[in-house]
């Protein structure tokens, strides 16, 4: 699908009409304590003491903690993990400012559809609730009350019921103008019966919506009342919803303060955990995680906790879960619930507290492996001592980190009752043993390896800009007009290659024609990085943290200081480096064109003193 760019004005306009302070605010609790800025609990990380800051005046926030700043469309990419053109969607729809589609009709009718899809689900889900509340929704009630299920839980999961009746939704629907028939049946939620009549998916079902990270209906999961079966049954893929590729829950978890994200089976245990103060609970909602749903946890944390059952068919959803997880650098944990419990089981027996004590004490993933091959291999009370060093050696010798595989053979070592070094001895044969085979991509990666770091390291020069240059482009997006005062008049080629004169480039363009200000510059810099930081915070850190002077003539000599500081700076670089060619060059030529360059700089310099 082609990405429609969003027109320049409508950026502009869609930055002036959300104002950073309340579009913050719904997110973190903001103070005004120093000067003219507010200050908050950073949600980018953990802290006690606020040193999360916003400007109202240069509409922009910086965290002095973690260093995260930027505009606000910035801080919504950030904390909703969205692209730049979704955040500005989100920004848009704030607002109530319409994005034009883009006019290639393919792109117009599936954003069409898309929407309507959204507008029947929304719809389809506030019906639900309603019958939840009315008298056909009395069982499900009465249900949910006995599974412990308190009336604010429900609400804050959407939680509704699908009555009896075959076409409840279906005439539901029609009463609220929707009659589109085949829209109607990409939705999901019907059927098409033998007389060509829609009939409703869900009857008689408790019903739990199944939201985006967005916080919008993508499909619904319906459980039967009783022990009839099937018991869930779930929405189909739809245009809106793959499967695989939501996480059910995390719109909440995703504000969670926890550091990480608890990875559970069903959607009850995740009701149940968040009742209990489990706030960062996810479902993967019904087999093993997949490699969609690892990397979206990834955009929210490094850390997981999964639990899964402790059956059989639990544990090994788990292991494969685990690896999925582990390969995306994702630090795991498993959670084991004793008894054969899931998470809401064990919460209704023992209480919240103890559950939080189990998450507490999640294992690392080589010890739950370990276990799950000591349970393998137990022949009644006994453990089969071969079948386990043989599983227990195996997995060990998977490990990359040879620190981890000697701690871990000493434990295995004390199970089979022998010394670590023999198990040692025996896991480093096997990886030689596996090491072998594959010579070549060994060779290969490493070349690859050294390619790569050879790039960065090329990339990382050519990808900086200075102190200077960031102060200069941040007090001229707040005072324009002292561009026309600075000598020599201030070009693109001035800057550092890379990074500093692809901004610069852009912004010097638009102070000119006196449209930038602060927020604008971030806005400039989005997707550019400086050796991994996102040039978007240490803008964000120069323009909170430069003291600009009151009076206009001030502001000119600091203006003026900055740009002689960075011109001398840029010029002894260059001077640099043509000596450096100098050295290196044989061309005779070309040798003397170096020499002439070398000169002409030398007298810039020197003219400077
Ligand atoms: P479980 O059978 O463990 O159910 O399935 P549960 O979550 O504990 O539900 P309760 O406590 O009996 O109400 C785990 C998850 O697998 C999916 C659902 O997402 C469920 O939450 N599942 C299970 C289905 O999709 N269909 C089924 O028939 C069963
Ligand atoms: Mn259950």
């Amino acid at each position: 699908m082609a990405k429609a760019r969003i027109p320049e004005q409508i950026v502009e306009e869609i930055r002036a009409r959300n104002d950073i302070v309340p579009v913050v605010e719904q997110y973190v609790r903001l103070e005004k304590r120093s000067g003219a800025n507010f200050f908050g609990l950073c949600p980018f990380h953990r802290e006690d003491t606020p040193s999360f800051s916003v400007s109202p005046g240069k509409q922009i926030y910086y965290c002095f903690g973690c260093h995260k700043g930027g505009n606000v469309i910035g801080f919504i990419m950030e904390i909703e993990k969205t692209s730049y053109p979704e955040a500005l969607r989100i920004l848009a729809e704030r607002v109530g400012i319409e994005i034009p589609i883009a006019d290639d009709e393919q792109t117009r009718q599936r954003s069409e559809l898309l929407a309507n899809l959204s507008a029947i689900m929304l719809e389809a889900a506030r019906y639900f609730y309603t019958v939840l509340q009315s008298e056909a929704g009395a069982e499900a009630r009465s249900y949910l009350t006995r599974r412990g299920i308190r009336e604010s839980t429900r609400r804050k999961f959407g939680l509704g019921c699908a009555s009896k009746e075959w076409d409840g939704l279906y005439r539901h629907m029609q009463g609220k103008g929707f009659r589109d028939t085949e829209l109607l049946l990409k939705s999901g939620l019907f059927r098409k019966g033998r007389n060509e009549g829609l009939y409703d998916l869900f009857r008689g079902r408790l019903m739990f919506p199944i939201f985006d990270a967005l916080g919008r209906v993508v499909a619904f999961g319906g459980r039967v009342l009783d022990d009839s079966q099937p018991k869930y049954i779930n929405s189909p893929e739809t245009p809106l919803y793959t499967k695989g590729r939501h996480l059910y829950a995390l719109n909440l978890a995703k504000t969670s303060r926890a550091g990480h994200l608890v990875i559970v089976e069903g959607y009850m245990d995740v009701i149940s955990m968040h009742q209990a103060g489990v706030d960062c609970a996810v479902a993967a909602l019904g087999t093993a995680l997949t490699p969609n749903q690892a990397l979206l946890a990834r955009k929210y944390t490094e850390n997981v906790v999964i639990g899964f059952d402790a059956d059989a068919a639990g544990q090994n959803a788990a292991l494969r879960s685990l690896d999925i997880l582990a390969a995306r650098g994702i630090k795991v944990t498993v959670l084991m619930v004793p008894d054969g419990k899931d998470p809401d089981d064990f919460i209704r027996l023992h209480g919240p507290e103890r559950f939080q004590a189990l998450v507490d004490q999640a294992l690392p993933l080589m010890d739950f492996k370990l276990l799950v091959a000591r349970r393998n291999n137990m022949q009644g009370d006994d453990l089969n001592i071969l079948d386990f060093q043989n599983e227990a050696c195996a997995i060990l010798a998977a490990e990359e980190n040879i620190v981890v595989r000697e701690l871990y053979a000493a434990k295995v070592a004390e199970v089979l009752r022998t010394t670590t070094e023999s198990v040692v001895a025996e896991v480093e044969r096997r990886r030689h043993k596996t090491a072998a085979e594959p010579q070549h991509d060994l060779l290969r990666e490493r070349l690859l390896a050294m390619e790569q770091s050879k790039l960065a390291a090329e990339d990382a020069n050519s990808n900086s800009i200075s102190d200077e240059e960031v102060n200069l482009l941040t007090l001229l997006a707040n005072y324009p007009e002292l561009l026309a005062e600075l000598v020599p008049p201030p070009q693109p080629e001035h800057f550092t290659a890379g990074v500093g004169s692809r901004l610069a480039e852009a912004a010097l363009s638009q102070i000119r024609a006196g449209t930038l200000t602060p927020a604008g510059l971030m806005d400039l810099a989005t997707d550019m990085e400086v050796k991994g930081t996102p040039l978007q915070d240490i803008l964000a850190r120069a323009a909170m943290g430069l003291s600009i002077p009151d009076t206009r003539s001030d502001r000119l000599e600091a203006a003026i200081e900055i740009w002689t500081k960075h011109r001398f700076k840029h010029l002894k670089q260059i001077k640099d480096s043509i000596n450096l060619k100098i050295q290196q060059e044989s061309d005779p030529e070309a040798l003397s064109a170096l020499k002439q360059r070398l000169l002409k700089l030398t007298t810039e310099l020197n003219k400077r003193g």
